[in-house]
């Protein structure tokens, strides 16, 4: 008989999350709601944005309910179904769980995928997915990237980072990345272009502020940030003026207990730069657009993402982790069935 394994929130995190947090079960595959199916997952996608999820704070969606299996990006074929435009054997990709099967009403985020397409499925949670789209959509319609401006990003060798300064240099701009160790920092320029690369590790705010005034004597004209905290501190003391910062994520805080937050932001003023929060949700009308320019560029071998794909559900808390520890190299992603 067929099984749901199911990984589940068992109770929210404090600071960074441990195995006791959540539950690896298995239960019954459950049945196509009324007009809908259930999709077989074969891939989910491990993002930082799912340790916010774990928090009963209020944020742009609703906590994960705690019992409730681990909320994910998932690419998949449709099981069964009770929905005539899905049919079993299909494609799909949409925000389901950590879990073998999940039951789906159409509508929101799901969508069919046409796998023919690529070289992997898993490209539509990564390069062709919402991962891909963050920096696309991030860079191009928030930082608005003109030529010869300077662009630093942090989290560099990332997933949405290693995008973000390849774009960077389609449009002519000079790029710095900041990434921790000299591997990833190898990576940024010999693999995804960057002009500079810095290694934050190990060094005070202070020392970062050098390393980055040496890199842009003239200030940056745009930040791509994912990380915040001192790296986000040390790069507000480099602005040229009236630069634009697209606040993508805060990585360095989400398993903080308490937020320190960031301490020169007074920079902002003297600047009269622009502080824009940004969130990919709300550019997905425009995601078919975005993808196939991203797939014009992989094509032509303009953009390259690298994928780091961790096998089995009973692997999804060290797999998990992996991106707070910065083991992943690319975007991370859980391999659930063959
Ligand atoms: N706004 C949106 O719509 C949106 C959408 C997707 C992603 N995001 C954000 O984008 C950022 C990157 O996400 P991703 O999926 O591309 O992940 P990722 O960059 O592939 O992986 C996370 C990386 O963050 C770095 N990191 C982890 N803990 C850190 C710390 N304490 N200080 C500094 N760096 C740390 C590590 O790299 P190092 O080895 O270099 O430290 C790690 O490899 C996240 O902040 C995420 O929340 C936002």
């Amino acid at each position: 008989m067929l099984e749901n394994r199911r990984f589940l929130l068992k109770r929210r995190p404090e600071g960074e999350p441990v195995p006791a947090d959540f539950d690896l079960v298995s239960e019954p595959v459950p049945e196509a709601p009324a007009g809908g199916f259930v999709v077989r997952n074969y891939f989910a996608s491990l993002d930082p944005a799912q340790r916010g999820w774990m928090d009963d704070v209020p944020s742009y969606m609703p906590p994960i309910a705690l019992g409730d299996a681990v909320r994910a990006t998932t690419v998949g074929r449709v099981h069964t179904s009770d929905n005539a435009d899905f049919k079993p054997g299909d494609w799909v990709m949409g925000l389901n769980a950590l879990e073998d099967y999940s039951p789906v009403m159409p509508g929101g985020f799901t969508s069919a995928i046409d796998v023919s397409l690529v070289d992997s499925p898993s490209r539509f949670l990564s390069a062709m997915g919402a991962v891909g789209l963050t920096a696309y959509f991030g860079l191009l319609e928030v930082a608005k990237p003109q030529e010869g401006e300077t662009l630093l990003v942090s989290g560099a060798a990332g997933a949405v980072g290693s995008v973000v300064g390849q774009i960077g240099k389609i449009k002519g701009c000079r790029t710095i990345g900041i990434a921790g160790g000299q591997d990833k920092c190898r990576k940024l320029t010999e693999r995804y272009g960057y002009d500079v690369a810095i290694d934050y590790k190990g060094k005070d705010v202070d020392t970062l502020a050098e390393e980055i005034r040496a890199a842009a004597p003239d200030g940056v004209n745009m930040i791509f940030e994912n990380v915040g905290g001192d790296v986000m501190d040390a790069e507000l003391m480099n602005l040229a003026k009236h630069a634009r910062i697209v606040l993508c994520g805060l990585i360095s805080e989400y398993n903080a207990p308490e937020k320190l937050g960031v301490r020169n932001l007074w920079q902002v003023l003297a600047q009269e730069a622009t502080i824009h929060g940004y969130l990919i949700s709300a550019y997905v009308d425009r995601f078919a657009e975005g993808g196939a320019q991203m797939a014009e560029w992989m094509a032509a071998g303009k953009v390259v993402m690298d994928e780091d794909i961790q096998e089995g559900l009973e692997n999804a808390y060290p797999a998990f982790m992996r991106l707070f520890s910065g083991a992943n190299t690319g975007k991370l992603v859980l391999k659930i069935a063959e």
